[in-house]
């Protein structure tokens, strides 16, 4: 099996991943959706003999504190990896691969909106600890789900502020 970013060959293979891992597909409309926009900073697949079993996408996020700062990093989704072939390691190594590869571009944070038990052993925590949330989420109700992590040696800022997703993502 190998990690290598993806190309257009690969799109169908994608579609069909994201519609068997997900119970929707909203996802697979989101990819779609972030190449069109040219959002797709680095999309990954594992690539298994020729067939895609998994994925994973990052795109740019911004992020805004309430005296008008402005910070930008990239953000995690969707990752998926093909049902019959979860739980073997696939999805850690596309994060791994994808986090290595923007780091060395000097990219200083990323965030991900996902299972809180599966993305802390990628060093990634909660991001209301430093203060930040999402305007999807006025409330704080999913506060759990979303996360960050710094990357390389960049430090985390520490003022409050609030993230914003590509409308793409309103439809997911
Ligand atoms: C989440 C997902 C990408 C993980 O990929 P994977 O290749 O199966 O994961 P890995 O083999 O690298 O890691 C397996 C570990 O992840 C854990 N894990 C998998 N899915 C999890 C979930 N939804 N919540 C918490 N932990 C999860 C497993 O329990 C296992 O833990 P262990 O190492 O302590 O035994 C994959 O399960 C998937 O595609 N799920 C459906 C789509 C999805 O929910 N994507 C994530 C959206 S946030």
């Amino acid at each position: 099996m190998q990690i290598r970013p993806a190309d257009e060959d690969d799109h169908s293979g994608i579609d069909a991943l994201l519609k068997a891992a997900f119970p929707g597909p909203e996802e697979a409309r989101l990819v779609v959706s972030l190449r069109a926009a040219d959002q797709d900073t680095l999309e990954l697949v594992a690539d298994d003999h020729g067939r895609i079993v998994g994925t994973v996408l990052f795109s740019p996020v911004q992020a805004k504190s309430p005296a008008g700062t402005e910070f930008y990093g990239i953000g995690m989704a969707p990752v998926a990896v093909i049902p019959e072939h979860q739980n073997r390691g696939i999805g850690s190594a596309l994060i791994e691969h994808g986090l290595t590869f923007l780091t060395s571009l000097g990219v200083p944070w990323c965030i991900v909106l996902g299972h809180p038990d599966y993305y802390p052993r990628f060093g990634f925590q909660p991001a209301g600890l430093i203060g930040w949330s999402w305007d999807g989420d006025p409330d704080g109700a999913h506060a759990d789900a979303f996360m960050i992590k710094p990357l390389g040696g960049h430090a985390l800022p520490d003022t409050p502020a609030i993230v914003s997703f590509h409308p793409a993502f309103d439809g997911v």
